[in-house]
């Protein structure tokens, strides 16, 4: 049997033997295109290398492309599990040509691959041209010698090919094969054409136009071949199967659902295994890429893939969650090819758990309420739209399961009754945020927010995207343009940009459009999910409706990134450190640093310190994958997700993890888990190193670190070192040398202030020899002597005062130090006997006040005070010299 993966590597193998580059598949999420919700063939990497905007350094490509079609132009969710052909997920197979060959080239090749290298047998092959084409036409009959019975001209949309609302198109001519008699169709064109027994898969488009928005076309620069195989359909033909969902790879996965769900598909429940197993593989490949469950933009279309998957799930009389548990077998069939998948298995498996625990608390309930509702209808009925709301509303039932849900039975729902009560629950809204206060600043976003939804972030798994421009916004007010030199904001529908929140600061970098360039200043998070990029337009003007290319400033986030994630590395050492009474009080992740702020009464010690850093760093040596899942909130914090305490957290929140604790009580287990919504390095490695650089108090109780991280700790440690060689040299020894070094030199210095102030004391105090000697003089009957000693600290007054006492026996002595910043000091003696007499406080203050100071204290017999004016010692002594004389 040829498997799905021998068809893939066949016909990629086929293309590369002729000159095609094989190219990987591009993500589902489009990054080069606003207007695409997700890619839906092969040609959308290719498109602005058709029209000219991109060079590649190859004329000729072929991929394998993943493509979901559900919602937008091309979507085939309706027709799942009700023919054999259709998937919401497939594998487009393709061959590409960028202005090299055309038409003629296209359709030979196609021929020889499809009857020599798959063995497709000639007869029972037949093709449908665009029915102008009679170019195409010719060259079917000169390469598969075709009949004009086999060349069918069609004269619709069908033979037309066109991406989306604008992009490059062109006619189109598919290839057929007839399976047989025995399943009901008829060929393409005719009133039997929707039915399965001719197949369509391949479609060649003769890409020679761009079509813009308003319908025109313009010629592309070269003519050009995109062509798309469906790689289930061909091989459904190639194992002789009637469907697609009979193929080696379905049949697997069916056999899975079978043995979860505990019983095989019959005639009557087949339908809701196909449809099981088509929708797990979109929603796998989608939570894969970053795509997460949610109520608006991609989200919601992921969403709703997922419910419709329960309800059938529910209807082969599962309870509880079902879909998750087959995983593993997607993983099995499809691992090799898209590694993604094996990556991404257990963050894909939660999810999908996730989702359907979430969704079975209502969808019994729901499902009653349909059937009570529906209990009269008949074919042909409707169901009030009314209904089908709240359904919506409070069940959490999209409008297509319901739809879904009531098509067996012929019965249709009421599509104005939905869109009123939709509207008029948005009217709801607005009269609430607008009697809430806070409008008049927020009003302009509450209005974006109303009209076009939320932004849809990208910036988990790209920095570089298209998006188009849904608003400007300038002093507050919403603007149709912004020009050259004027700054605003820019709201667009989809952006890699990340908006500042969870202390991670909002992201810069550039957008561009055609003949226009503006740098993004910042980007914040508004109401209602609204990303603002503040902008500065550099070149040309940007206007409402403009596709722009976004570039978000790549080091500036690498850099933020190692920060982010260092912060929760940070976190987990601090609570193991110093103890779970730790939590965060606040955080900074910049891309030049980061600053963590917790609860601790007291400083921290250095060990503590290091401590720390150590445990960070193994985490980072670890070069643990970092992993994000979707939670509801009370089970993360049930599965131990560190949380802010009085934060509002959605119903679902994204749990981060990473690394595994090495010791403590939790060794062997997760390091970090918190919530968090910002953006992280994909392995702890990318950190490089964590370096607590300051440890401060920021308020009682509550510390602060403050660390860095890559290229930031190094280019720090490296100025660290330089400054310790510096001093190194300056002391002439090594570096390793210099502590010992300079403590000696302190210990030098010392010593050496002990000797100076010794010698200056002895001096003062006219020891032996010394000039102009301490002499005591008589004043009133009383011994008194007064000094000035010049570079004495107030610290060393006492000390020389009682030396004076000593000296004079009965006495006064006063002592005036002038220190070397020429601030000074008094200390004034009086021996015992005289205290009766006179009081050295009096003194001391009556010198202070000839210092410029005030006040001093101390007992009768010893006081000291300060002056700032040195200059006035002689004065200080001359006052109480006077006062004595006085006295
Ligand atoms: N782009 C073409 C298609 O999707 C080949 O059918």
């Amino acid at each position: 049997m040829t498997s799905v993966n021998d068809i893939r590597s066949t016909f990629l193998d086929y293309f590369a033997r002729n000159g095609h580059e094989v190219v990987a598949s591009s993500p589902l999420v489009p990054r080069n295109d606003p207007t695409l919700m997700f890619t839906n063939a092969g040609m959308v990497q290719f498109k602005n290398v058709f029209t000219g905007l991109e060079k590649r350094p190859y004329n000729r490509a072929t991929t394998s492309q993943k493509c979901v079609r559900a919602g937008g132009k091309h979507n085939d969710l309706d027709n799942v599990g009700f023919t054999a052909r259709h998937l919401t997920f497939f594998e487009m197979l393709g061959n590409f040509s960028f202005g090299d060959y055309f038409k003629a080239e296209a359709i030979e090749f196609a021929w020889t691959l499809v009857t020599k290298e798959f063995g497709l047998p000639a007869d029972k092959l037949l093709v449908t041209v665009y029915h102008t084409d009679d170019e195409a036409a010719e060259y079917w009959k000169k390469v598969a010698g075709f009949s004009d019975d086999r060349i069918i001209r069609i004269p619709t949309s069908d033979n037309f090919w066109t991406m989306g609302d604008t992009g490059p198109c062109g006619p189109c001519s598919e290839i057929f094969i007839d399976r047989g008699e025995h399943i009901w169709g008829g060929p393409p064109g005719s009133a039997e054409e929707d039915g399965d027994r001719f197949l369509e898969f391949w479609n060649l488009v003769f890409m020679q136009y761009e079509q813009a928005e308003d319908g025109s076309t313009e010629p592309l620069p070269r003519p050009s071949i995109d062509t798309g195989m469906g790689l289930e359909r061909m091989a459904s033909i190639l194992q002789g199967v009637d469907s697609v969902f009979e193929t080696d790879m379905f049949d697997h996965i069916i056999d899975a659902a079978a043995s979860a769900i505990g019983k095989g598909p019959t005639a009557e429940t087949v339908a809701s295994y196909r449809v099981i197993a088509d929708h797990l593989r979109s929603m796998a490949f989608l939570v894969a890429e970053g795509v997460l469950p949610a109520n608006e933009g991609r989200g919601y279309v992921l969403r709703r893939i997922m419910r419709r998957a329960m309800r059938h799930a529910t209807l082969l009389g599962t309870s509880g969650p079902t879909i998750f548990k087959l995983v593993p077998a997607l993983v099995r069939e499809m691992g090799q090819a898209y590694p993604e998948l094996v990556q991404g298995e257990a963050m894909i498996s939660e999810t999908i758990r996730l989702e359907e625990e979430r969704f079975l608390k209502t969808l019994s309930r729901g499902l009653q309420i349909l059937e009570d509702e529906t209990a009269g209808l008949g074919e042909g009925d409707t169901l009030a739209g009314e209904t089908a709301f709240k359904l919506y509303d409070t069940y959490g039932f999209p409008l297509d399961l319901t739809q879904d849900a009531l098509r067996t039975r012929g019965i249709t729902v009421e599509q104005s009754g939905f869109d009123t009560a939709m509207a008029a629950q948005k009217a709801e809204a607005r009269k609430n945020w607008a009697g809430s206060g806070e409008a008049a600043t927020s009003a302009v976003w509450f209005e974006i927010a109303e009209k076009h939804g939320a932004t849809e972030f990208l910036g988990y798994e790209t920095e570089s995207s298209d998006g188009a421009i849904v608003a400007l916004v300038k002093d507050g007010q919403a603007v149709d343009a912004l020009k050259a030199g004027e700054e605003g904001f820019v709201v667009l529908n989809q952006t890699p940009f990340y908006g500042e929140s969870g202390g991670q600061v909002g992201d810069t970098g550039t957008v561009a459009g055609e003949g226009s360039r503006a740098e993004v200043l910042d980007t914040t998070k508004q109401p209602g999910g609204v990303y603002a990029h503040r902008v500065r337009v550099a070149e040309g003007s940007l206007a409402v409706g403009d596709a722009l290319t976004l570039s978000v400033d790549h080091a500036r986030r690498t850099a933020i990134r190692a920060n982010h994630s260092a912060t929760h590395l940070l976190h987990e050492a601090l609570r193991e450190v110093l103890g779970s009474h730790v939590a965060q009080k606040g955080s900074l992740v910049a891309p030049d640093r980061l600053r963590f702020d917790f609860s601790h009464t007291k400083p921290m010690s250095e060990a503590e310190l290091k401590d720390v850093e150590r445990m960070a760093n193994a985490i980072v040596l670890q070069n643990a994958p970092v992993e994000t899942r979707l939670m509801a909130v009370d089970d993360a914090i049930e599965a131990g997700a560190m949380a802010l305490f009085g934060e509002k957290y959605g119903d679902e929140v994204r749990v981060v993890s990473m690394g595994t604790a090495l010791e403590g009580s939790r060794a062997g287990k997760t390091y970090s888990m918190e919530l968090c919504g910002g953006t992280h390095v994909k392995r702890t490695g990318e950190i490089g190193l964590v370096t607590i650089i300051q440890e401060t108090s920021v308020a009682a109780g509550v510390r602060r670190v403050e660390a860095l991280t890559a290229d930031g700790a190094r280019a720090y440690l490296e100025e660290q070192d330089a400054q310790l060689r510096a001093v190194a040299a300056a002391l002439k020894v090594t570096p390793r040398d210099a502590v010992s070094r300079v403590e000696a030199l302190i210990e030098e210095r010392r010593q050496l202030e002990r000797q100076l102030a010794d010698a200056r004391q002895k001096l003062a105090m006219g020891g032996s020899g010394a000039p102009g000697g301490a002499a005591a003089e008589e004043i009133n009957g009383l011994t008194f002597l007064g000094r000035v000693v010049e570079g004495l600290q107030p610290k060393d007054l006492r000390g020389l005062v009682d030396q004076g006492k000593k000296q004079v026996g009965s006495g006064i002595v006063a002592i005036v130090g002038v220190t070397e910043d020429g601030k000074a000091g008094i200390a004034v003696g009086v021996s015992e006997d005289l205290t009766g007499k006179v009081s050295a406080v009096d003194l001391v203050r009556l010198g202070s006040g000839a210092l410029g100071g005030k006040g001093g204290g101390g007992r009768p017999d010893m006081a000291q005070a300060g002056g700032p004016d040195g200059s006035k010692a002689a004065d200080a002594i001359a006052a109480i010299r006077a006062q004595l004389a006085g006295a």
